[in-house]
């Protein structure tokens, strides 16, 4: 495996690559690689002849007082990780590589940005204002960088995962997004690098979040298309985990996430919860499996 710090010697190996008309498959994360992060990797390698895999923890997709500064980063697990999954090439820019006009932790100017605004101000872009266009401007860049046939991204983060694949799309950029499904704990907690926030105390009532999913799908299940009965039955599964500070719990159409009341056939439930100074979010589909949704996009 061969890391990488500046953008042209990158281009230059890809470019090698592209003349043997081999496929780039291409994994972006933000390092603190995880069983999640794994799993994106694992389907590159498989579908793809090389892979790269990008780590950088994008400053432009941080709010004020968010954890831009404490977020988890292990370069040298990381790396071992990514070389034990066959990765090709790791990239791992600095925050100047990235953003020339740098000035310590982020873009002096205002840089161009990718919007997707449909996406915008809702759910995660109503609770974290300017995120998301953060994340589709700087996944942009490194698929200007990259150039990868097929680029990974997890159901995990769901409405970041349909921005992307709604740019893609609007763009016409020549890449396939491909989701790959929420890797969990044993217990359903979906892994996330900032779980390592959660104290020992935390840790059971975060569980909540995803069983209360699971009973909105059981609900489903059982024929319930009601979308405000099934938002109130998380709820409540969540208040009685003590799961209070609740920010959202939506039910919304799996690919414009505009918000529902009644489920014709398939839809995607969401939720965002915070337990001390940590965010969740995690979400299930309903009538719809990520490989359907993956073909009707
Ligand atoms: P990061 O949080 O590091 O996640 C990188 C990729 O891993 C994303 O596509 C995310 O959805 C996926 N992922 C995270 N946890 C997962 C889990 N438990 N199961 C499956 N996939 C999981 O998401 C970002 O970084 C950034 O916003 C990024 C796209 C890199 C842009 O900066």
């Amino acid at each position: 495996m061969r890391s990488f710090q500046q953008i042209p010697e990158l281009r230059t190996h890809l470019n090698a690559l592209r003349e043997e008309k081999l496929v780039i498959g291409f994994v972006p994360t933000m390092g603190a690689l995880h069983d999640g992060h794994i799993a994106l990797i694992r389907r590159a390698v498989t579908e793809c002849d090389r892979t790269v895999v990008s780590i950088f923890v994008n400053p432009i997709q941080f709010g004020p007082g968010e954890d831009f500064d404490r977020y988890p980063r292990d370069l040298a697990q990381d790396s071992r990780i990514c070389q034990e999954e066959g990765v090709d090439a790791l990239f791992v820019p600095a925050v100047g590589e990235m953003f020339p006009s740098a000035d310590g932790d982020g873009p002096a100017e205002s840089p161009t940005r990718v919007h997707v605004p449909a996406l915008e101000d809702i759910l995660e872009g109503a609770a974290r204002p300017g995120h998301l266009s953060g994340v589709t401007t700087i996944c942009a860049k490194l698929f200007n960088i990259v150039q990868p046939r097929r680029a990974y991204f997890g159901q995990k983060d769901y409405q970041q995962l349909i921005a992307i694949q709604r740019m893609v799309a609007d763009l016409c950029m020549p890449i396939t997004v491909v989701p790959v499904a929420t890797v969990r704990e044993p217990d359903g907690l979906a892994l996330s690098s900032r779980n390592v926030y959660l104290s020992p105390e935390e840790r059971p009532r975060a569980v909540a979040l995803s069983a209360a999913l699971k009973e909105g799908e059981r609900l489903y299940a059982a024929g319930e298309r009601n979308a405000d009965t099934l938002r109130e039955a998380v709820r409540d599964v969540l208040v009685r985990a003590g799961l209070s500070a609740i920010e959202y719990i939506e039910v919304a159409d799996p690919r414009t996430m505009v918000r529902l009341n009644h489920i014709d056939d398939e839809a995607v439930l969401l939720a965002a919860v915070r337990i001390g100074a940590l965010r969740l979010i995690d979400n299930v589909l309903l009538g719809i499996t990520l490989n359907q949704h993956l073909r009707r996009l």
